[in-house]
C-alpha cells in the first residue's frame, strides 16, 4: 500500500450541521472496494469529511465536489488556487476578531468582496458564530448572531494547507444535487448526504441554503439514485432512519448507523438516533476493505493544541482552545 501523504491528513476547517466524522469509521466498511471506482462524486459536499476519508482509503483518480451553497464552494476553490491569501486574511480576522468585528465583518456583501476576501470572511463567520450555523435571510444575507467562544479557532493553517494538498485536481462546482445525472458516468461512485428528512417537526433544519429541502425533493433525489445506479454508478446515501426515507430505499440495502445529532441549540436535543446508510451494490467484505490507518505521530501534528477534538467536530457551543498556527510554507 502506498504511504501517507500529507494531504491525507486534511480535514474539515468548518462546522457544519450534518458533518460526517463521527461515521467516518462506520462508513468505512460501506464504501466500494479501493479499485472499483475510478471516479468519485459528492453532489451535497458540505464540509468535505467524507471526500478527505474517501480520497486517502480509495484513492479516486478523479473528483468532482458540488453543493448547491456558493459560499461554501467559492471557500474551496480559493483555498485549492490561494490558499497562503486565505490563510493571510484568516490571521487578520484572528488578529481583529471581537464583536464589533464580528458584526462589521458580518454587514459585508459577499459579492462586493474579491474571492479571497469572501472565502476568509465566510470561514471566519463560520468559526465565530452561533453553532457554526448558515443561515441567510432573503436577500441573501448571512443573519447568524455570534457565538460566545472564549478562544474560537479561526485559523489551523497546516489544516488548510493540507486541505489545498487533498483539493489539487479536485473539480469544484455549484450546484442543485440533480445535475448530478448530467455528469455521472457508468463505474463512477457517488455519495449523497442531503439535509436530513426530519423525524419530527421540532427536528427540522434545513437552512444551509436559501431554499429548504423538502419531501418533494427527497422523492426527487430517490429517482435520481436510482437512475445513477440504471447507468451503472456505485450509490451510497444518507439520510435520517425514518419510515418516509426506508420507503423511498425500499429496493436497495438500508444499513442503520447509530450517530450523534450535533448541532441542536437545545442540548437535550443533542442525544444519539439512528442513520440509515442506502447502498445500490453490495458492501465489501471484510478482506475488502481498504485501510490506511494515519500515523499517530502525523496525527499528533495535526491535532488542535491541547489534544481537543479536530477543528471540524468541535461540539457546538464548545470553545476549542489552540496555540498559534506554524508558519512552514506549502
Ligand atoms: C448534510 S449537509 C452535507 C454534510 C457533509 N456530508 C459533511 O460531512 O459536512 C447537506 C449539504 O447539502 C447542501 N444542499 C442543500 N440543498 C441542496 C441542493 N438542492 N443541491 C445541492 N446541495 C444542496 C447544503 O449546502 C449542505 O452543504
Amino acid at each position: 500500500m502506498p504511504p501517507l501523504r500529507r494531504s491525507d491528513l486534511a480535514r474539515p476547517f468548518l462546522k457544519w450541521a450534518g458533518g460526517k466524522t463521527q461515521l467516518l469509521p462506520r462508513f468505512e466498511a460501506l464504501y466500494p472496494p479501493a479499485g472499483r471506482a475510478r471516479r468519485y462524486i459528492e453532489p451535497f459536499v458540505g464540509s468535505a469529511a467524507v471526500f478527505f476519508q474517501v480520497r486517502r482509503l480509495l484513492r479516486p483518480e478523479e473528483v468532482l465536489l458540488a453543493d448547491g451553497n456558493e459560499e461554501l464552494i467559492n471557500a474551496y476553490r480559493e483555498i485549492q488556487g490561494s490558499v497562503h491569501r486565505v490563510i493571510r486574511l484568516l490571521s487578520e480576522h484572528r488578529r481583529l476578531h471581537s464583536k464589533e468585528h464580528y458584526y462589521r465583518t458580518r454587514s459585508l456583501q459577499a459579492r462586493d468582496l474579491s474571492p479571497a476576501r469572501r472565502a476568509a470572511r465566510f470561514i471566519y463567520l463560520n468559526r465565530t458564530c452561533f453553532n457554526g450555523l448558515y443561515r441567510v435571510n432573503r436577500l441573501g444575507g448571512f443573519n447568524v448572531p455570534m457565538g460566545s467562544y472564549r478562544n474560537p479557532p479561526i485559523l489551523d493553517a497546516e489544516n488548510l494547507r493540507n486541505v489545498a494538498r487533498s483539493l489539487a485536481g479536485v473539480e469544484l462546482k455549484v450546484a442543485p444535487f440533480h445535475e448530478t445525472l448530467d455528469y455521472a458516468r457508468a463505474g463512477d461512485f457517488i455519495y449523497f448526504d442531503p439535509p436530513y428528512h426530519p423525524v419530527s417537526e421540532t427536528s427540522r433544519f434545513t437552512s444551509y441554503t436559501r431554499d429548504s429541502f423538502g419531501a418533494s425533493d427527497q422523492e426527487e433525489l430517490a429517482k435520481v439514485f436510482a437512475a445513477l445506479g440504471r447507468r451503472g454508478c456505485l450509490v451510497m446515501l444518507s439520510n435520517s432512519d425514518c419510515a418516509f426515507i426506508r420507503g423511498l430505499y425500499r429496493d436497495f440495502a438500508i444499513h442503520a448507523v447509530p450517530a450523534r445529532r450535533s448541532i441542536n441549540s437545545r442540548g437535550d436535543r443533542r442525544g444519539p438516533v439512528s442513520e440509515v446508510v442506502v447502498l445500490n451494490y453490495e458492501a465489501p467484505s471484510p478482506a475488502q476493505i481498504p485501510r490506511r490507518p494515519l500515523q499517530p505521530e502525523l496525527l499528533s501534528r495535526n491535532m488542535p493544541a491541547g489534544g481537543g477534538s479536530p477543528v471540524g467536530t468541535a461540539r457546538a457551543g464548545r470553545a476549542t482552545r489552540r496555540g498559534p498556527a506554524p508558519a512552514d510554507a506549502i
